[in-house]
């Protein structure tokens, strides 16, 4: 795709921080890599890249970000939030919820820890790939991209992924507009970021809307596979799992596999 199919233009925000420049592509390689380039333009911050299509998508974990042409919302925003080093692990939390909420208002959505934004059933309805510079004791940079399933039906999804993903057309029965779509989420995004740089928590929200949490879960981390069920996110961010050898605190890691829901 060479031109972008929508007015992508229409999503931005001239006088606010985030949104004020909309950069639309037909066919990119990672919205992601060229949101990285531009923060390191004077002027680049709070610009948003969007893309019909990507050829390099990203997605957490070295693998692939998959979507058809014109279908989806592929977009990555270059942020410079005013923020300590050791709190960037809260803007995985903060860009979660404002992309959460964003597609709550057309369909019931919940979050997946860390940061999957699923359906009641668990399916995945997009992702994120949260890349962040850290400089000193200071975040220098951060890029929040974000792929969620629009108007992509699961009948048209590769067999891969229609057993475990969804979208907000399958969701909410009707098209969604992704101009407008893409509006909403830019406007919570930087509600999210100012209450980030305001020193408020996005915990205490974030737990309200992970799924994850009273189930029974395996997750996958770098130590092996851990088993029991997911009680509580803590104060830095982490999965705490109840194991029958005692609680476990997992920061980095992925849930493979959730019981009473669709396996991940
Ligand atoms: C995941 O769930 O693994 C995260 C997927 C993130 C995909 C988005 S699409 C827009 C942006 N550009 C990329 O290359 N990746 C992110």
């Amino acid at each position: 795709m060479t031109e972008p199919a929508a007015d992508w233009g229409g999503a931005a925000r001239p006088s606010r921080r985030i949104g004020r420049r909309i950069e639309a592509h037909g066919t990119i390689a990672s919205t992601n890599d060229r949101a990285r380039e531009l923060l390191d333009e004077p002027e680049g911050a709070g610009t948003v890249v969007v893309a019909e299509a990507q050829t390099a998508g990203r997605g957490r974990r070295g693998r692939t970000w998959d979507s058809p042409p014109g279908v989806n919302l592929l977009v990555s925003v270059a942020l410079r939030p005013r923020l300590p080093a050791e709190r960037a692990w809260q803007l995985g939390q903060a860009i979660a919820l404002a992309a959460a909420d964003a597609c709550a208002s057309r369909a019931s959505v919940w979050l997946k820890w860390p940061n999957d934004i699923v359906a009641a059933d668990g399916a995945k309805l997009g992702g994120l790939l949260i890349e962040t510079v850290v400089e000193g004791d200071r975040v220098a940079g951060t890029v929040a991209g974000i792929g969620i399933n629009v108007n992509w039906p699961r009948a048209r999804m590769p067999e891969a992924i229609a057993g475990t993903a969804t979208s907000l057309l399958d969701l909410a029965g009707t098209p969604i507009d992704r101009v407008a779509l893409l509006g909403d989420l830019l406007e919570r995004l930087e509600d999210e970021i100012a209450r980030l740089e305001a020193g408020t928590s996005p915990l205490s929200r974030y737990r309200a809307r992970c799924a994850t949490l009273g189930r029974d879960v395996a997750v996958g981390t770098p130590e092996g596979l851990v088993e029991g069920m997911a009680v509580d996110v803590d104060a830095q961010g982490a999965l705490v799992v109840r194991t029958h050898g005692g609680p476990r605190h997992i920061s980095s890691g992925e849930v493979v596999r959730v019981r009473d829901g669709v396996p991940a």
